[in-house]
């Protein structure tokens, strides 16, 4: 009883009941709570089937020379509720279909003393919860420069969660797997490579963040729709276990420049108790407005080869020549300086690409190092390395259009932007020009280094506002990007699917510069990948680097099976198979499977997941009726049974089973793999093993 009345006044004191609403998602099994403190403070809580997954949590803002801000003296003024639901076809996808349901509360709060108003709109979803701010047109709030954002999620114990720590520059991490009160400790430790780390506090990290309960649960914490806003990271306050927004800051320090009426990205929770339905979740791309291209069909799917490996491991150079600073940009006799000897951006090794793109029914060939300014950039940030025009002088620009045309491969352009962010605004209409001329219509970019003009950081309001300036110019000129360096994607891919990839994580160029976690591609799925797709490049067949370059001691960790895998498990539109044609040549049979995979879905089931541990997924090739199946596995060796429950009934199927060998594993034994063929249909089950490090590869095709 003393019990039950202390409780009640608690609830008086804090919960101005009044001024508290509810919400329920569709299928009535999340339910969200707003109300305002008694000092006039929002806050919101959500529950999953009866049970908190975010407490009571404080909304607002602090506000640049305003010390009222936007924290409390809140009223309620207005409440709109809503309910959507609607099916909507991606432009290329993991679905044919994807349905966008929720109910939304949209709370208007006056703030008396300032007469200044600020909408929270939620969205309450089956699979989570999406709310952001948003600032209508008014008299007292117009322009305004954010101080910090005080958006709470109090978590309701000491979760284990899959981190990377908080960066304004990188998310190339592995991630640290460990409880809430584990972080600070840890942090240090974490932070590795060539992280830059500038000023963070040490329990901070990036989204899209995964949790797990102790008692199961499933909780991811990440963004939507990242407009005009700096990238949010989570800080954590590991004595109440509350993370609170911590927004990455322009280069003068505000946290954004903001006008009214405007919006913020969409804070976003998914929760539930099968972690399957964090990677089927759509709530992320729901939460982005539909496509603004209105006649997407320049935009396409990507399987491609390119001279990147042999750079990466340190075999060929990106520049043509060690010379410095005797050459020059645009200076127009180049030609004398003195060639290195490793350039891998040949016209001969470059139709060597293309041969074998050709022969193995590739869309696209990238090239990196194929223009001038590669031999100024190392070692000497600077704003004017690179015009994304000159090619080198052993690069034939119209040779090599010519050629790839006539065997029907698409080149794909590289812009490395050194960083230098107004530099490539400022050539990017001539550079974008010369692609179309050229016959390339996909750049993948990049943004190395630190950010010029210096000070300002990767993900900030005004870089975020590059990448999409970029991303938009691109499409007006029927140009389809893949940025790498740039910010962690939010499902802008639906608004402008030319978006086809991003890289914003740990890719596997890291595993030529000292390796990768063996368990790295069972976490990014549920991290980086809520977003949108990665340019991961999966398909290295030799995990022995030295083999290539002899003085890189690196070792890629995983199996050939795993490598075969991440076609599936890692979703993307835009597949590269990484390695160099003669290592292709050496596993034909397990190339095979490279050849075959789709790139566009038209159905995708999890049938297996656990983050850290293992990830199996089935996926329907678009417009035929074929699956693939992908398995990863972290260090634990695991049979699973795989029900092939999904296929047509009655029809029957030629499954070829790509497998790690019984004595595989990532680092002792990467190449032992199996390929078998087996008839299966709807009835079938198959058991699988995967090795540390390993897992499988099924195509399944219908006779
Ligand atoms: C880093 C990118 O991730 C990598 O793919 C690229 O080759 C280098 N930058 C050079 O631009
Ligand atoms: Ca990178």
């Amino acid at each position: 009883m003393r019990y039950l009345l202390s409780f009640l006044l608690a609830y008086v004191l804090f919960i101005n009941t009044a001024n508290a609403q509810e919400l329920k998602s569709p299928n009535q099994q999340l339910t969200l709570s707003f109300s305002l403190l008694n000092d006039g403070t929002p806050t919101y809580r959500l529950m999953y089937k009866n049970k908190e997954v975010i407490k009571a949590s404080k909304l607002g803002f602090e506000l640049e020379k305003d010390p009222t801000s936007l924290l409390n003296g809140f009223t309620v003024s207005d409440t709109k509720t809503a309910t959507f639901d609607e099916t909507w076809k991606p432009v290329w996808g993991e679905v044919a279909n994807i349905r966008n349901n929720y109910n939304e509360l949209a709370v208007t709060l006056n703030q008396t003393s300032t007469n200044r108003k600020i909408i929270v709109r939620f969205r309450l979803f089956n699979d989570g919860l999406g709310f952001r701010y948003e600032f209508p047109q008014q008299n007292n709030l117009v322009y305004f420069t954010i101080k910090e954002e005080k958006t709470q999620f109090a978590m309701t114990g000491d979760h284990t969660a899959y981190w990377i720590p908080g960066d304004y520059d990188t998310q190339e991490y592995d991630y640290t797997i460990s409880k809430l009160s584990e972080i600070r400790g840890l942090f240090k430790g974490a932070v590795t490579g060539n992280a830059s780390q500038t000023s963070f506090s040490t329990t901070g990290v990036q989204t899209s963040l995964m949790l797990k309960t102790a008692e199961g649960l499933y909780i991811n914490l990440h963004e939507a729709a990242l407009y005009n806003y700096g990238a949010m990271h989570l800080n954590l306050d590991d004595k109440n276990m509350v993370f609170e927004s911590w927004l990455t800051p322009n280069a003068n320090g505000d946290k954004g420049n903001l006008q009214a009426p405007c919006t913020t990205p969409w804070r976003t929770i998914m929760v539930s108790d099968d972690a399957r339905e964090i990677l089927a979740s759509k709530m992320t791309l729901n939460l982005n407005e539909p496509s603004k291209i209105a006649d997407p069909s320049w935009i396409k799917p990507v399987k491609y080869v390119g001279v990147w490996w042999e750079m990466i491991s340190g075999k060929s150079s990106w520049s043509y020549t060690n010379d410095y600073p005797s050459v020059q940009l645009g200076v127009t006799d180049f030609v004398h300086a003195k060639p290195n000897g490793t350039h891998g951006a040949t016209t001969q090794n470059v139709k060597k690409y293309i041969d074998f793109a050709a022969s193995n029914g590739f869309d696209g060939v990238l090239v990196e190092g194929w223009n001038v300014g590669w031999e100024d950039w190392f070692g000497h940030a600077k704003d004017n390395v690179f015009d994304f025009l000159t090619p080198y002088p052993d690069f034939d620009v119209k040779g090599i259009h010519e050629y790839a045309k006539s065997k029907g491969i698409k080149m794909i352009m590289h812009h490395e932007t050194s960083g230098a962010v107004r530099n490539y605004e400022r050539h990017m209409d001539k550079a974008y020009q010369f692609m179309k001329d050229n016959g390339y219509d996909a750049v993948k970019s990049g943004y190395v280094g630190p950010i010029l003009p210096k000070g300002d950081f990767h993900y900030s309001q005004w870089a975020v506002n590059h990448y999409q300036y970029a991303v938009e110019k691109a499409a007006e000129y029927k140009i389809m990007v893949n940025a790498h360096e740039a910010v962690r994607p939010t499902g802008i891919c639906r608004t402008y699917p030319n978006l086809i990839g991003n890289e914003a994580a740990r890719g596997t160029e890291y595993q030529a510069f000292g390796g990768s976690k063996p368990n790295h591609v069972t976490i990014l799925p549920f991290t980086r990948l809520i977003g949108g797709p990665m340019d991961y490049t999966p398909g290295i067949f030799e995990m022995d680097v030295s083999k290539l370059s002899p003085n890189n001691h690196s070792h890629v960790n995983s199996t050939l099976a795993n490598q075969l895998a991440l076609y599936v498990t890692m979703y993307s539109p835009l597949q590269m198979a990484a390695d160099i044609p003669e290592n292709y040549n050496r596993f034909p049979d397990a190339f095979q499977f490279i050849k075959d995979v789709a790139l566009d879905w038209s159905d995708s089931k999890y049938l297996e997941a656990e983050p850290g541990d293992y990830i199996t997924v089935a996926r329907k090739a678009k417009g035929t009726n074929n699956w693939f199946i992908g398995n990863v596995n972290g260090i634990t060796p695991r049979n699973s049974t795989i029900q092939f429950d999904f296929l047509d009934k009655g029809a029957s199927y030629e499954a070829t089973v790509y497998a790690d060998s019984k004595d595989a594993h990532y680092k002792t034994n990467p190449q032992a793999y199996t390929i078998k063929k087996v008839i299966v249909n709807s009835n079938t089950k198959l058991n699988l093993f995967s090795a540390p490090g390993g897992g499988y590869a099924i195509s399944v095709i219908k006779k």
